[in-house]
């Protein structure tokens, strides 16, 4: 029965209490189907030896787990042979059950799982073997694991079994949906654990679709897509409509159409109505046409305007009705007759005592598309002999110059006739004299007086006036021409002098400055680039650092000084081509995407392991660009302790950067997996790869910004390379990485105070974090300042305390680890003298010896420690940091408070038996920790 007082069906055996046990039990045949790693998830309850009286020696706990494979089912009457059969496991419970539980109906069922296998032929076996054990198998379940079909990026990928070696990923190709176009061929990559990674490339809906819910469905009447591609599908634009599915286009509504030039995804327009208030003018020698824009523009902005003139001075002698005919040729229209963009046109060499009519048509880029009337605007005019005024009163008499200066003349004129009281305003209209008229300029005012501005010195114009009226034009008063003041040399020349003297000084020194600015900010990179050579390019771009340029060293080229990264990528990154790169694993992901590892393979060179760095789709330039800002930097360095950049993909999806592979990974979780694993010598060799990199950067003139254990890779040979380049990323890219109060994101555990404090950043403060990688080193990836907070980090720091040294770390290296830590930067070693120190100590290894095993003097502290009472009992603290084993050893050698044991050394460790190193040292590592955390509490004046 089951806790529930179910029945459970089970197989059972109690032999306990005799002797060679050896019971089988076998399952029938089980097929293997697609399955190429099979995993077994046993049932079971178990029947604790030690709760059955007088079984010792003969009861056991364990069963063992059997298989066999073969192509089809044996025989019924096939004798059963253990020896057919191959061991999977021996399986022990986790929990087995007393005589208490069973009183008590508690059912201690156990779970456990195996994998079987590798599993070639049809089907298997299994079998399971009590060796004396009181077992109750409940159940069997076998199982493989799939990557389920999916569909990632409108690609669709089937149900996939993964491969039998669970390091190798199986590459699948996806299908595009329905309704969708492959962009770049879709891809996954199904894993062991049977989850889908790697996607690569995708689909992308069909003109006339939309995507939705990783398929593509057909725009709804109303909308259209005019192009492949994700987006959704756009509503008709104005005066369209679509009333299919999957519309492509909008067809224009009744009255509206498209110019061809018009794409298909802009609105339907139509012609302009006519152009209104057309009126005409004339003088002696030029009839003027003028109008306003039509009403409505049909939508467009592409109105131009056509004069059509027509003579009617005949009138038919039989009905009255007056006749036109098409104008003389010689007509001439100023600027032209067809196509004008403005409103007015000036005609010239007309005939006189003439009677012309002037249609002026406003038309568009539809115009004449449709059944539409023309959109005209009619004027007839008479003209008349030369010298003669047009009729109508001319309201206004004699035009007066009130004043005039190079630029502008005064005018003010009286009324001839007695003035209707419905003046709107008057017309002053001018041009030079010189100019002919062709040109003119006109100008309203209310009052009757105005200045004319905008003029040319020493230069005769020609002004005349009309009224408007509520009823209209009046004619225009005669001409009247008057000059501006003469242009005096004199004063001319000495507004030039001034302004070029001015123009001299100041600009000289606005050159100055802004020259200074654009280097400061690398802004003129673009300008120096024009007028150097490549070398010299080099030089110019030289960063801040301790290398100096001209120095014959090759230094560092800052890739945000191209006005196009791009071209610092072709310049630094060799470009791979994608089918020489076989992904076979992820091995974990970065901000941009995944990195896996796999293998490069270029025709005619051995195969190399490679990591390869994924920019995810969907990226923005911008984020495209930070990802390949590394490969341009690392692009530069040759280095045996620098990660070796080989290459980029960047002319096809995804773009990529493939380094050389790493066999061990990050150094930080390399270190916590091998705890106390390696000699001081060894841990000393990882550190000089680390200063042999950091020497080569800084002489580079590179400033790494984020130097710490995880951005160090290893190899297999446990060579040290330096990575993680480009310290924008930093920004995003490293967890540790926090805001400071300026606003910057800086890992503070890792950084120098003065570039925590004002950004300072140089090879000075990488030493500081080189410091700091050291003491992750000794302590083999323990966080630095443990679990303070970056605040309590920042102000220990500036108090003076320093890292203790981890434990069984040499002196000379703790002495090394804060020379690096001095306050002021110029007291630091150079990253050449760290190398040098750290090679006497390889070439003299007694250097070594010498440990700084006694926690309990802490010549890093500014103070010694006050007593204090403790809040916290000894069983929480090795509750926390997973020691829980070991309360009763301290227990028993009378530590009982947080007071006592913050005074033992790594010997009173080792001596109240806590003897495994990896555990003595993270209790000592501890107890360093709750020492410079208590003094901060007291610190903070509060009361512990
Ligand atoms: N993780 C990130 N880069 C790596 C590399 N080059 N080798 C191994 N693991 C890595």
């Amino acid at each position: 029965m089951d806790e529930q007082n179910r029945p459970i069906h089970t197989f059972q055996v109690c032999h306990v209490m005799e002797p060679n046990q050896n019971n089988w039990l076998r399952s029938g045949w089980i097929q293997r189907q697609a399955a190429q790693r099979v995993y077994v998830e046993l049932r079971f309850t178990l029947r604790d030896c030690n709760s059955i009286p007088w079984v010792s020696g003969t009861c056991k706990e364990t069963f063992n787990l059997f298989y066999l494979q073969t192509d089809e089912s044996l025989p019924a009457a096939t004798r059963f042979r253990p020896t057919d059969y191959a061991k999977v496991d021996t399986i022990a419970a986790d929990e087995s059950f007393t005589q208490t539980d069973l009183g008590d109906r508690v059912l201690r069922l156990n779970t456990e799982v195996r994998e079987v296998g590798p599993v070639t032929h049809k089907g298997f076996y299994l079998a399971f073997q009590d060796v004396g054990a009181c077992i109750a198998l409940v159940s069997v379940k076998v199982f493989y694991k799939r990557c389920p079909a999916t569909l990632r990026n409108l690609a669709s990928f089937p149900d996939t079994v993964p491969h039998m070696d669970s390091s190798s990923l199986v590459e699948v190709r996806g299908a595009c949906v329905e309704n969708a176009e492959e962009r770049d061929t879709p891809k996954l990559y199904c894993g062991a654990d049977g989850d889908w990674l790697v996607p690569l490339g995708g689909c992308f809906c069909s003109i006339g679709h939309e995507e939705m819910d990783g398929h593509c469905r057909a725009c709804r009447p109303g909308f259209f897509s005019a192009y492949a591609g994700n987006k959704k599908c756009s509503k008709c634009p104005p005066h369209s409509s679509s009333h299919d599915q999957a519309a492509t286009i909008c067809h224009c509504d009744k009255g509206f159409y498209r110019a061809i030039k018009d794409s298909s995804t802009m609105s339907c327009t139509r012609p302009p109505s006519a152009p209104r208030n057309l009126v005409s003018l004339i003088n002696d020698t030029a009839l003027f046409l003028q109008w306003m824009p039509p009403s409505d523009t049909g939508g467009r902005k592409d109105i131009t305007y056509n004069i059509l003139c027509q003579r009617c001075d005949g009138i038919d002698g039989d009905s009255g009705v007056i006749q036109c005919e098409p104008c003389e040729p010689d007509l001439r229209f100023i600027p032209r007759p067809l196509g004008l963009t403005g409103t007015s046109v000036a005609i010239i060499d007309f005939a006189t005592h003439a009677n012309y009519t002037f249609h002026v048509e406003a038309v568009n880029g539809v115009s004449g598309l449709g059944v539409a009337a023309r959109s005209l605007a009619n004027v007839s005019v008479t003209t008349h002999q030369a010298g003669e005024l047009p009729s109508g009163p001319a309201l206004v008499g004699v035009v007066r110059k009130d004043w005039a200066s190079q630029n502008s003349i005064a005018l003010s004129w009286s009324q001839v006739e007695q003035a209707p009281s419905d003046i709107v305003d008057y017309e002053v209209k001018y041009y030079e004299k010189e100019q002919e008229q062709l040109s003119y300029s006109s100008t309203r005012t209310k009052a009757p007086s105005v200045v004319v501005t905008g003029l040319r010195p020493s230069t005769v114009y020609v002004f005349h006036v009309r009224a408007r009226t509520a009823a209209g034009y009046t004619a225009y008063s005669p001409n009247f021409e008057f000059a501006t003041a003469v242009e005096d040399p004199d004063i001319a020349d000495q507004g030039q002098v001034l302004v070029v003297v001015t123009a001299s000084v100041g600009g000289f020194s606005l050159l100055v400055i802004l020259t200074l600015f654009l280097l400061i900010t690398g802004r003129c990179q673009g300008y120096i680039k024009a007028r150097m050579k490549s070398e010299e390019k080099r030089r110019t771009r030289f960063h801040s650092g301790h290398a100096l340029p001209f120095s014959g060293i090759k230094t560092y080229v800052d890739p945000d000084t191209y006005e196009d990264p791009t071209q610092a990528v072709e310049e630094f990154a060799k470009e791979i081509d994608p089918s020489y790169i076989c992904i076979e694993r992820v091995i974990g992901a970065g901000e941009f995407g995944e990195v896996c590892s796999g293998r490069l393979r270029i025709p005619g060179r051995m195969d190399i392991a490679v990591a390869i760095k994924t920019l995810k789709g969907g990226y923005m330039d911008q984020q495209r660009r930070e990802f390949l800002r590394e490969a341009s930097i690392m692009g530069q360095f040759n280095n045996p302790n620098i990660i070796r950049l080989d290459g980029v993909v960047t002319r096809s999806r995804p773009v990529m950067i493939v380094v050389e592979y790493m066999e061990n990974g990050a150094l930080d979780s390399f270190l916590r997996t091998r705890d106390g694993q390696f000699t001081v010598l060894q841990l000393v060799g990882m550190m000089r790869g680390i200063a042999v990199g950091m020497t080569y950067l800084s002489e580079m003139g590179y400033v790494h910004r984020d130097l710490a254990a995880r951005n160090i890779l290893v190899d297999e040979n446990l060579v040290c390379k330096v990575s993680d380049f480009g310290m924008s990323r930093i920004l995003k890219d490293d967890s540790e990485a926090a805001y400071t109060a300026t606003g910057g994101k800086i890992p503070i555990r890792w950084t120098a105070p003065e570039a925590i404090a004002y950004g300072k950043f140089s090879s000075a403060s990488d030493v500081w974090s080189y410091g700091i990688v050291m003491w992750e080193v000794m302590s083999y990836g323990e966080r630095p300042y443990w679990e303070m907070s970056n605040q309590d980090v920042i102000l220990s720091i500036e108090e003076g305390y320093r890292l203790p040294a981890p434990m069984g770390c040499p002196v000379t290296l703790h002495q090394l680890m804060l020379h690096c830590w001095q306050k002021e930067s110029g007291q630091r070693p150079h990253f050449n003298s760290v190398l040098s120190f750290l090679d006497k100590l390889i070439i003299n290894p007694s250097s070594l010896l010498t440990l700084v095993n006694d926690v309990q003097s802490f010549p890093d502290s500014p103070e010694d420690m006050p007593d204090y009472p403790l809040f916290i009992s000894i069983g929480d603290w090795l509750d926390s940091i997973k020691m829980s084993q070991y309360k009763n050893n301290f227990l028993a050698a009378g530590y009982t408070t947080l007071d006592s044991i913050s005074t033992m050394s790594i010997d009173d460790i080792r001596r109240i038996g806590i003897c495994l190193i990896g555990h003595q040292r993270r209790i000592i590592s501890s107890i360093q920790s709750l020492r410079l955390q208590l003094h901060h509490i007291q610190q903070s004046g509060f009361q512990v």
